[in-house]
């Protein structure tokens, strides 16, 4: 018999509306809460479709002092920043311009790199001087925006890829495969180690990946979204009724 057991807390919003607005409101909320902790915040964002309606309402939500966030990216693809496939030029758009989000505080990968090991190293390097550093001397990123793939890859931990077993190392080059581009991506310890993750699932495909996610037994390798169930953080699963099958 599968036991499932849902690491943190699930909310069930009725459609992909819903979760933007839940979404946007919690991450403000911890946001805010951060900056009021410790007079700054930090904020790792994924990219994919599902949270770009998330940040556009955040841009929108009061009281965020985006002047005291800077902003970090949890994964990355191997394109430039204007790519359509970017991350950044997503969250560029969503986000960074329509909050006045200042250059000095939006870290992004460099996704355009021709060496990407020297980019994931120099942005380990970024993320050790600008992310305070929880009780294991660990860079502790205060929010992070998670998503979950149909194949239940989450950041770029993809199945069948060794990089899920990194853990000497807080970013990682991910070689392209098939019509997949490379990546840069956080690791298992730099995920496993935010202070607070919202995980944004939407839509009835996502259901399998996340049921075995949720099942007290898994293997990471299979489904690299169960890194998540190792974070000692805050974890709240956002997702709508489809995607829990609900
Ligand atoms: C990326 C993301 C990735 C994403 C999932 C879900 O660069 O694609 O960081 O991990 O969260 O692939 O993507 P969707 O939201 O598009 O389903």
């Amino acid at each position: 018999m599968v036991t499932k057991v849902v690491p943190g807390q699930l909310v069930a919003l009725q459609d992909a509306a819903g979760v933007a607005r839940d979404a946007a409101t919690r991450i403000a909320k911890l946001l805010r809460a951060a900056v009021a902790r410790s007079g700054h915040a930090t904020f790792a964002l994924s990219g994919g479709n599902t949270p770009r309606d998330a940040y556009a309402l955040l841009a929108r939500e009061s009281g965020v002092d985006w002047g005291k966030i800077d902003l970090y990216w949890v994964d990355e693809r191997a394109v430039p920043p204007t790519d359509d496939r970017s991350n950044y030029r997503w969250a560029r758009s969503t986000l960074i311009d329509p909050a006045g989000i200042r250059d000095e505080r939006v870290h992004r990968m460099k996704g355009e790199a021709q060496d990407l090991d020297a980019a994931a190293r120099e942005y380990e390097t970024l993320v050790k001087a600008g992310v305070e550093l929880d009780g294991d001397g660990v860079p502790a990123i205060d929010v992070a925006v998670m998503g979950i793939g149909d194949d239940g890859h989450t950041a770029s931990l993809f199945p069948g890829e060794p990089t899920v077993d990194i853990h000497d190392r807080l970013v990682a080059a991910v070689p392209a495969k098939g019509a997949r581009e490379a990546r840069l991506t956080l690791t298992a310890p730099a995920i496993e180690h935010a202070r607070n993750i919202a995980i944004l699932v939407v839509g009835a495909p996502k259901r399998p990946a996340l049921e075995r996610i949720w099942n007290a037994q898994g293997d990471v390798h299979e489904t690299p979204g169960r890194v998540i169930r190792g974070c000692r953080g805050s974890v709240t699963w956002i997702i709508d009724k489809a995607a829990g099958g609900i």
